[in-house]
Parts: structure tokens; C-alpha cells; sequence
């Protein structure tokens, strides 16, 4: 969503801030602005990427001073415009802030704000959560800010300065991720590891309702009520090159040629080929749980949605356990029913979205056992959750969900595969699939080698608004995920759906030359799939068809084929998504977007 930055020690800040605002920028991109301290307080905000800012700040001069903060915003309360840029500076005291997440009741306090004589200038909550560390700001921003945060509801993430406390800043969570970068002599806080790990390897993950004061050389952490807190520094995983863009030109497409390499360490160490059996540390305590489940709920929202259906085909029909797959937005408000031996199994990448953590919330109090399959390390899902298992893909920075979406499938795989394996499938069965996933990152390479291909094929139908993604099975999914990528990244409305339910209505929208992309891999519905295939091109449709290698009939059948090496359609889904991703990518490319960066969109949405 938005991104934070802050920093006090002896270097100048705005440098170490823009850069520092460029590697979080992924998360939200509509404006972004810069606040240091300098005697006063100078503040430079505008709306648009960082680029933005940096020629503003070039034609405003140097914004010199060793504390600064910098955001870079995602549009919740008021349009992108500078006025309601952060950071937000208050009437009285020169205290600049930045914020993540939402005020919920943000209405009262300021109507109430009003009435204390403060002035407005935006329609943010966060101008009016400045306004409320104003009013009660005595000499102390931490105590301010501590009082401030004991009257608000909802979600943050947040960095102050204050012109009348040169050598301070004061940072605090609740509900939205930050971390102190613990340098030497020098701190460097954001909301997201990539904009620490060129300083330092070391950092404080703060906890919710927790405040950290820092000054140049030293820091605090405590509760709002001031009760101290004793950090726990912990080295950060993150290694500077796994954020950096290397030889490729965009992030999404980095991501999606590393598949191979982070299936290889999605399964790393969790496979046991003798004994057919799934080795995964984060769940192992919680085995006989799993085993005597009576029902599965999945929860996702976006790309995470989609695994997560799969997920419920995998855990049915390996594991024959019953599944469920649910929005997490709509799972919390339907008054869900959890009885006695149900599991919810929260699937994210960021492990930030907040209504997969509001969800999560809700089946833990209604009893359920949680299970998180999330990608960030100690994200908020992760810890939220009884137990767990990493997707262990690395930092993923594209917009455009990609190796996190094959990481799901696998982990999904590999938890239904512990669970089966502890119920009632065989060694033999069990060692069968797992040999075949050991040689899935293989596979995806053979797909990767099409790209090229895969290209051509995209450029000749590009320039069309409309296209239908159709599969069936285990691949139904597959299309509603190659839909959202061609849409969130090319802008081309797409429409993913179960191949059988074209003929239910969204038929009539076939018309001469509508691109209409098949999963049409062997397996127990291919010839229903070929039937559905006629049905497109006696429509004038033009058919591209994901098939199995060797499958040359097809060809008699659709316009143009990206084959996939042959596997069982359990598996399936891992490979034939490939293709998709592919051609999404180079759709956006071919018309000019900017793929990691896609207009609306951000990488982490951490409001409901
Ligand atoms: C946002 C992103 C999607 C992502 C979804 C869920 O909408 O733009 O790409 O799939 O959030 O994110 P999560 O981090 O929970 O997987």
C-alpha cells in the first residue's frame, strides 16, 4: 500500500530517503512527498511517481538536515493530489507525519479538532491524526503521540518529527507493517525491509500499539501508556540483490524466469522421497490437528484467491478432506460457521492484506486452528496465525503477483500431500507425485524457452479490448488468474471463468476475432474442452490453447498453442499458468504500460 521512510543520524536524510522511497514505491504510487528538519520544518509534496518528486526537489534546491520523513501514497481517504499528499504538517508546533493504514474514526476527531480551533487543508485522516498529536503535544512528541494513538481506532504505521525536538523521531505501529533499521550511529525506518537492507542487516520489527522514540545515537520502545518495551534486534534476510532489477528490464518478468530457481526453494528440504512423506517444520506440532480436520477453509483475496482455490481442489482430492475456498473480504461480514475441527488456512503474499488478516481474526475467535501459506517473513499474517508455512520465494516487487502464485500451488500441494500421506495414501502414491514436483521447476524452464514465442503470438492480438480465459477443473482456476493478469497490467478487460459456463450466457459476447485463451491440457476433461473450443470458433473466436506436449490434434483445433510438458492435472495448474503470465507481461509491454507499476493498483492493500 503506502510506503514510509524515515531516518535520523549523521548522514543528510533526503538522499537516503528518495532512495529509500524508490525501492518501496512498488506499494502504492499516486504521490509522494519528503519532510526534513533543518531548524524548521520544509516540506515537499507532490502528486505522481518519486521521479516526481526528485525533479521538484532539484528545482526547489537541497533540502538539507540529518531527520527526515518520506511517503509514498496510495490513494484511501481524498483523491491524488498534493494537498492530500503525505506528510501532513500541523497549525501549531511545525510536527511533520506520515502515515499508513486508516483512522476509523477520523470524522469525530475532527469535527471535534475543528471545535479546538484547528484548520484543515485535506480530506486525509491522517492530517487530522497531526492535528490530534498537536493538540496534545506539551513539549514531548512521543508523549504526544503515545496520547494521540490512545484515541484513535483503526490501522497504522507512522513516523513524526517536530520542529521544536530537533533530534527526534518517534515512530508506531498497529495493524500495518514498519521496522527499525538499527545502523551504526544512524536508524533507518520503513514499512518494508528493501528500504533498510542497503544500510544495515539489522532491524526491530515493532510490534502492535508499540511507539519508538529515536534520537541520532539511541532508541526506546514502549507501549501508549509508556510502559518500556525491550526491542529484540533481529538480522534481516533480505539480500540487496534479491531487490534489485539485475539484466531484466521489469520486475515481473525478473519473477517470472526465477520461478525455477524459487519452486527449487519452495520445496527445499520439505520432500522425503523413501518414506513418500512432506516435512514441514511450521505445521509439524500441529500434525494430528490437521489429520483429524474436518473441514478446510481457504481465504485469499486477488492472485491469493486464486491458489487458494486450488488449493481446494488439492486438499479434496488428495488429502479427501472437504475444502472451501472464500474471499476473505466477504468470509468475515456472512457471520461464518466454524465448527469443531475446522482449519482456515489464510493464503498471502505480503502477509499484509488486511482483509485476509481480518478474516483470520474472526475464524480465530470463532475457534478455528489457523494456518498462514504467506511469503513475508514475521508479516502480520505470520504471526497471527497458530502455524504456518513460507512460501520462501523471496521479496516479490512486480505489482503483478507471479513466483508467489506457484509458491502457493506448491505449498498447498505439499500440505494436502502431509495431510494424505497421514491418512491413508501410499508410500508409492505419495513418492509419485513428489518425484514429479521435484521436476516441475525443470518443466516450467521448458515453458520459459517459449517466451519468445509466446510474444509473437501476443503482439498479433493485443490491439483487442476483450478476451475470455476458460479452463476447467483444476484449471478453472488457472484462467480467472490469467484474466486478472492480463487486465491489471495490459488494462484489456479479460474474463476468466469455468470453460462450461461460456455457454450460459457469456456466449453472446463472442464475436469475430475475440481472443479466447483455452487450458486445454490432457486430462479427464479434455474432449469436454474440445467440444467447448468448436463451440468458440464456430463463433468466430480465435482460439490460443495452453495443451500438453505432443497434443498435435490440437492444433486442427485453435489458432495458436503454447504446449507444457505433460504431468498430472494436480500438477498442472503450476505449468500452465506459465504461459499466461508470459503473455501478460509482454501484452503490457507491447502496448507501452508500465508493468510493475500498474495504473490503481498496489502491491499490498492494507485497508478492508
Ligand atoms: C493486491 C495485489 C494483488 C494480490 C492481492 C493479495 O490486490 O495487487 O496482486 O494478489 O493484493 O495480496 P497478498 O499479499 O495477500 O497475496
Amino acid at each position: 500500500m503506502c510506503g514510509i521512510v524515515a531516518y535520523i543520524g549523521a548522514k543528510q536524510a533526503r538522499p537516503l530517503l528518495i532512495e529509500g522511497l524508490k525501492r518501496l514505491e512498488y506499494r502504492g504510487y499516486d504521490s509522494a512527498g519528503i519532510a526534513v528538519l533543518n531548524g524548521a520544518v520544509s516540506v515537499v509534496r507532490t502528486v505522481g511517481r518519486v521521479s516526481v518528486l526528485e525533479d521538484r526537489l532539484a528545482e526547489s534546491g537541497d533540502l538539507k538536515g540529518s531527520v527526515g520523513i518520506a511517503h509514498t501514497r496510495w490513494a484511501t481517504h481524498g483523491e491524488p493530489a498534493e494537498r492530500n499528499a503525505h506528510p501532513h504538517v500541523d497549525d501549531r508546533h511545525g510536527i511533520a507525519l506520515i502515515h499508513n493504514g486508516i483512522i476509523e474514526n477520523y470524522a469525530a476527531l475532527r469535527t471535534w479538532l475543528e471545535e479546538q480551533g484547528h484548520t484543515f487543508t485535506s480530506e486525509t485522516d491522517t492530517e487530522v491524526l497531526t492535528m490530534l498529536i498537536s493538540e496534545l503535544y506539551d513539549g514531548d512528541l512521543e508523549k504526544a503521540v503515545q496520547g494521540a494513538l490512545r484515541e484513535v481506532t483503526g490501522a497504522y504505521a507512522l513516523a513524526a518529527i517536530c520542529e521544536k525536538e530537533p533530534d527526534t523521531l518517534v515512530v508506531a505501529r498497529k495493524g500495518s507493517p514498519l521496522m527499525v533499521g538499527v545502523g551504526a550511529d544512524e536508524y533507518i525506518v520503513a514499512s518494508d525491509a528493501s528500504a533498510i537492507v542497503a544500510h544495515t542487516s539489522r532491524a526491530v520489527t515493532l510490534d502492535d500499539y508499540q511507539v519508538c522514540k529515536l534520537t541520532r545515537d539511541s532508541f526506546r520502545t514502549s507501549t501508549l501508556d509508556n510502559v518500556a518495551v525491550t526491542p529484540r534486534i533481529q538480522e534481516l534476510e533480505l539480500e540487496l540483490e534479491q531487490i534489485e532489477l539485475g539484466d531484466y528490464p521489469h520486475y515481473m518478468i525478473k519473477e517470472i524466469f526465477e520461478q525455477p530457481n524459487s519452486l527449487r526453494n519452495t520445496m527445499r528440504g520439505r520432500i522425503d522421497l523413501r518414506e513418500g512423506r512432506v516435512v514441514l517444520g511450521g505445521v509439524g506440532q500441529y500434525a494430528r490437528e490437521l489429520v483429524k480436520a474436518r473441514r478446510f477453509i481457504l481465504l485469499g483475496q486477488g492472485t491469493a484467491l486464486h491458489a487458494a482455490m486450488i488449493g481446494e481442489y488439492l486438499l479434496e482430492d488428495l488429502a479427501k478432506v472437504p475444502a472451501e475456498v472464500e474471499y476473505s473480504s466477504e468470509f468475515r461480514y456472512r457471520n461464518p460457521i466454524i465448527e469443531e475441527g475446522t482449519v482456515i488456512i489464510a493464503v498471502s503474499q505480503s502477509g499484509e492484506t488486511a482483509d485476509t488478516l481480518s478474516a483470520l481474526h474472526e475464524a480465530k475467535e470463532r475457534g478455528a486452528l489457523a494456518l498462514g501459506v504467506v511469503n513475508v517473513v514475521g508479516s502480520s499474517i505470520a504471526r497471527d496465525t497458530d502455524a504456518g508455512v513460507y512460501l520462501r520465494v523471496g521479496p516479490e516487487i512486480g505489482v503483478a503477483s507471479t513466483k508467489a502464485f506457484t509458491g502457493q500451488l506448491s505449498v498447498l500441494t505439499l500440505l494436502s500431500l502431509f495431510i494424505a500421506r497421514r491418512r491413508f495414501m501410499s508410500v508409492e502414491q505419495s513418492s509419485e507425485i513428489l518425484r514429479t514436483m521435484e521436476r516441475i521447476p525443470e518443466m516450467v524452464e521448458r515453458v520459459l524457452a517459449e517466451s519468445d514465442q509466446i510474444r509473437a503470438v501476443t503482439e498479433r492480438y493485443c490491439d483487442r479490448e476483450n478476451w475470455l480465459f476458460l479452463g476447467r477443473g483444476y484449471n478453472y482456476p488457472t484462467a480467472l488468474e490469467g484474466a486478472l493478469k492480463l487486465k491489471e497490467i495490459s488494462y484489456i478487460h479479460a474474463e476468466g471463468m469455468p470453460a462450461a459456463e461460456m455457454k450460459h450466457g457469456p456466449i453472446a459476447l463472442i464475436n469475430h476475432g475475440m481472443p479466447v485463451v483455452f487450458i486445454a491440457n490432457k486430462g479427464a476433461q479434455y474432449e469436454k474442452v474440445m467440444s467447448n473450443i468448436e463451440e468458440v470458433r464456430s463463433r468466430g473466436g480465435r482460439v490460443i490453447a495452453v495443451a500438453t506436449e505432443g497434443d498435435t490434434d490440437i492444433k486442427r483445433y485453435a489458432e495458436d498453442v503454447f504446449y507444457i510438458p505433460e504431468i498430472p492435472e494436480a500438477l498442472s495448474p503450476l505449468l500452465a499458468v506459465v504461459p499466461l503470465q508470459l503473455m501478460a507481461y509482454h501484452a503490457a509491454v507491447i502496448r507501452g504500460h508500465d508493468v510493475d507499476k500498474p495504473r490503481n493498483l498496489a502491491k499490498s492493500v492494507t485497508v478492508e
